[in-house]
């Protein structure tokens, strides 16, 4: 038995709640409970499943797609994460993970 947690997700301006145990992704969690999230690789190299921790703890050693500044700032590859307390997240990130962890050079 594991701990589960409650997740508000904001995904297309729709606010939704689903439950995710800690020993699954929240990507799966998601679609487990019928919500459709971006994704394409499922390990955590291809940033399609960008998102961004609005509030709580994940934890996503293998999110290696996003650096560890931009982790800090609370991206993450919701394929590769799992939470770790109740969480809020915003789907959809990865235009915005592009822009910061690539388009670095243009400010
Ligand atoms: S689907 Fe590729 S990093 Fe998550």
């Amino acid at each position: 038995m594991s701990n589960t947690h409650t997740i508000e997700i904001i995904h297309n301006g729709e606010t939704q709640t689903f439950t995710a145990p800690e020993d699954q992704t929240i990507l799966n969690a998601a679609g487990d409970a019928g919500i459709e999230l971006p994704s394409s690789c499922l390990s955590g190299v291809c940033t399609t499943c960008a998102g961004k921790v609005i509030s709580g703890e994940i934890h996503h050693p293998d999110a290696m797609g996003v650096s560890p500044e931009l982790k800090e700032q609370g991206f993450t590859l919701l394929c590769a994460a799992y939470a770790r307390s109740d969480m809020k997240i915003e789907a959809a990130q990865e235009d915005q993970l592009y822009e910061l962890q690539f388009g670095q050079f243009q400010n």
